[in-house]
């Protein structure tokens, strides 16, 4: 990882307050897709359980409807190198889409792209639309940190602020996004957001201890968590069990599952069984030989999987390259 992508990561926490102006480029127009985009009927958002707190103060965060995202012609550069052609993907609401493809194809270009830290990267630059419940979350007149507010990203490697206690860390983001909130507010936030991330059990008592303290699964749902407690409606997801290992991965899984009922989840996954197992929707992504990536096919999982239209998917799938 660069050290730019990195700075962007952390970034993506400490949300930024000015607005990159975005660059214009001839892709920007709308375009008839060039290369055959097969796709198929989404799945429907499965019901799935609740865990709430069972105590607690009420908030004055309203619980708000699951949110559709949809990237619409998006292309991205890194200078003159283009990454990414065109890419259209609707990620319904309620539905836990994966991203999948071999490594380079654009997949965290992308993830980047739908909530505005590709432009944070020197020398990026992307065309296209990201809407957010129909509504562009490029769109001049909106400000990035609203963009970073509802669209949530965890990361491959946990991040944490390691010297910052745990409670101090699932609140990082409040004063970050302007909101304020009581103590007991806060307490309650606290204790929902880490009940949520599956990890209130596991750290209720050591609350004042460093976040850095926590085993590396503990940390990633201590992200998660962070993430919650700006209620975003979008949480995106890039590889975050890739270091962990089968146990933690299980445990975030359930988490996804679990959230799934309150958040919109993309994932981006390297493990075959993984997309299967959480996601409803799959976007196989490809970047041929000195071409920028785009998506080959898209549509429910177990479709994907189990009888993919292009050739090119079904040997991804089946792991014959990648
Ligand atoms: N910060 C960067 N600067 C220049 N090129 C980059 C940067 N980040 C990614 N790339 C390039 O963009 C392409 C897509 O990368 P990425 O989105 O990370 O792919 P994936 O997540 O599918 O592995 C790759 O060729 C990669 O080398
Ligand atoms: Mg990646």
């Amino acid at each position: 990882m660069t050290q730019s992508t990195q700075d962007a990561e952390l970034t993506q926490v400490l949300p930024a307050v000015t607005t990159a102006p975005r660059p214009a480029h001839p892709a920007d127009r709308a375009q008839p897709d060039r290369r055959a985009r097969r796709s198929r009927g989404f799945a429907f958002p499965a019901r799935m359980g609740t865990r709430t707190p069972t105590v607690g103060l009420p908030i004055a965060v309203e619980p708000r409807p699951l949110a559709t995202l949809e990237g619409r012609n998006v292309s991205a550069w890194f200078g003159e190198r283009q990454v990414l052609d065109r890419v259209n993907l609707t990620m319904p609401a309620g539905v836990i889409t994966s991203l999948i493809g071999p490594s380079g194809c654009g997949k965290s270009t992308f993830l980047r792209i739908l909530n505005r830290m590709h432009e944070l990267v020197p020398a990026a630059s992307l065309a296209g639309e990201v809407l957010l419940d129909g509504e562009d979350i490029y769109d001049p007149e909106r400000k990035l940190v609203d963009a970073r507010k509802h669209i949530g990203m965890v990361f491959q490697k946990p991040n944490p602020f390691p010297a910052m206690s745990i409670y101090d860390n699932v609140i990082a983001g409040l004063t970050l996004t302007g909101v304020r909130a009581s103590n007991d507010e806060k307490d309650y936030l606290v204790e929902s957001c880490l009940t949520k991330a599956g990890l209130w059990t596991e750290v209720r008592d050591r609350l004042r201890a460093p976040g850095g303290g926590l085993s590396g699964g503990q940390q990633q749902r201590l992200c998660i968590a962070r993430s919650l407690a700006v209620t975003p409606r979008i949480l995106l997801m890039d590889e975050p069990c890739s270091a962990l290992d089968p146990t933690s991965t299980r445990v975030i899984e359930e988490t996804m599952l679990e959230l799934a009922h309150e958040v919109t989840i993309v994932i981006v996954t390297h493990n075959m069984q993984q997309a299967q197992r959480v996601s409803q929707n799959c976007a196989f992504f490809l970047a041929a030989q000195g071409t920028p990536g785009g998506i080959v096919e898209h549509g429910p999982t177990d479709l994907m999987f189990g009888d993919p239209i292009d050739s090119r998917t079904a040997d991804y799938v089946n792991g014959r390259f990648g």
